[in-house]
């Protein structure tokens, strides 16, 4: 068989509170402005769910200026990017990421459901009042980032006592191939007990049985192709959720060469970084990390004071997140620190957001059919 002939099942369409959606596909958020607009408007259009991520977005907007009033620049700089999404695609679903471990969680959250976010992902910490700062606007979706059963058990418990409202989905992010920071210690990593494998049937289950199905899990980390999604609905999950097959797409906002460090990476590029937030982080390999690993000085100094807690502005031991990841998606590939997932090495080519679903729900261009 052709790879232009092969064929594929329709995928089943996603629940999400009061959202139906027809591509059970919802693109990570990829912070400092590595998913903006742009990324989010294109899936959104191909009837997935494209999503902003908030954190530190008005490093690379017009609004922020060194040293000044950095968090009223992200909420300026974040409804810009609300209103340019859904004006890219009207009828579609888009949301935001929003990073508990900010320190201005709670600003980007209002921010989002103000200016008409269809749904909140949050993770980097458990979003305990997540529902307090969403509550203007109950028909956002409400979707945690979790990291075990015991922490989901723990979130929905509480926010029915306290808020009597469930999560409207809940994501399960697998430390051992996804993107970006990890939510578990460096010590736990590659381990059997937190990955997809293990989890995503855990949460399932207990969704059905304490909750009758009404919470549906998604799971992320290490999505690629038609059958990993396939392999995560078989495992009880209702969705996915990919961010580093959106990396190489013309439309991800981030710059040309940043791209190309994807394309131009192999396998062994994919390392560990201990981030100031206090998280592993996975990244690629580049001059920073080499710096890095090597004892060098590389943005050290704190200049947009984003985290919660950050080793960089209290111990002065690290460098500064913020400064790093923007100059990457600026296209410093030098002084860049450049996320990714295990899976950002695989791209050999730009695409088009089109051609990536077209690829996952027909199999059309697909590695696969290709070589069937
Ligand atoms: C460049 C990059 C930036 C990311 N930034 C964020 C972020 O700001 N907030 C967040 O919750 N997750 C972030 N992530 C994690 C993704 O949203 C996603 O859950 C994860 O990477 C899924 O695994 P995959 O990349 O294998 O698809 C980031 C990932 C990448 C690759």
């Amino acid at each position: 068989m052709s790879a232009s002939s092969a064929t594929l099942a329709p995928l089943p369409a996603l629940h999400i509170g009061q959202y139906t959606i027809p591509v059970p596909i919802i693109q990570g958020g990829m912070g400092v402005r590595v998913s903006g607009n742009r990324l989010a408007s294109a899936v959104a259009n191909e009837g997935g769910v494209g999503i902003i991520a908030t954190v530190a977005l008005s490093l690379a907007s017009k609004y922020y200026k060194k040293g000044k009033d950095y968090y009223q620049a992200n909420v300026k700089a974040l409804i810009d990017e609300l209103q340019l999404s859904q004006e890219a695609s009207p009828g579609g679903i888009i949301g935001t990421n929003c990073m508990v471990a900010i320190r201005d969680f709670e600003a980007m959250v209002r921010t989002s459901v103000e200016h008409g976010a269809h749904m909140i992902i949050s993770g980097a910490g458990l979003p305990l009042r997540l529902p307090e700062f969403a509550a203007s606007r109950p028909s956002t979706a409400l979707v945690p980032i979790i990291s075990s059963l015991r922490a989901a058990r723990l979130l929905a418990a509480r926010w029915r006592k306290l808020y009597r409202r469930l999560p409207d989905a809940i994501l399960f992010e697998d430390p051992n191939t996804a993107g970006g920071h990890l939510g578990i210690r460096r010590n736990q990593l590659f381990s059997e007990e937190y990955s997809s494998e293990q989890v995503v049937p855990q949460l399932a289950e207990w969704s059905r049985a304490e909750y009758g199905d009404e919470i549906p899990i998604i799971s992320a980390g290490g999505i690629w192709n038609r059958s990993d999604i396939d392999r995560a609905l078989s495992l009880g999950a209702k969705g996915v959720q990919m961010a580093s097959r959106f990396l190489c797409t013309y439309e991800c906002d981030a710059h040309p060469r940043f791209k190309q460090a994807f394309i131009d990476a192999k396998e062994s590029d994919v390392v560990i970084v201990d981030s100031p937030a206090g998280l592993p982080g996975r990244a690629l390999n580049t001059p920073f990390t080499r710096s890095l690993f090597h004892g060098g000085r590389v943005a050290s100094k704190c200049f947009a004071t984003c985290l919660d807690a950050c080793t960089c502005r209290e111990e002065k031991d690290a460098f500064c997140i913020a400064e790093a990841l923007h100059r990457a998606q600026q296209g410093d590939m030098e002084r860049g620190l450049i996320f990714t997932g295990t899976n950002g090495v695989r791209h050999t080519h730009m695409s088009h957001v089109r051609d990536i679903f077209r690829e996952l729900l027909t199999g059309e261009g697909s590695e696969e059919g290709a070589a069937a």
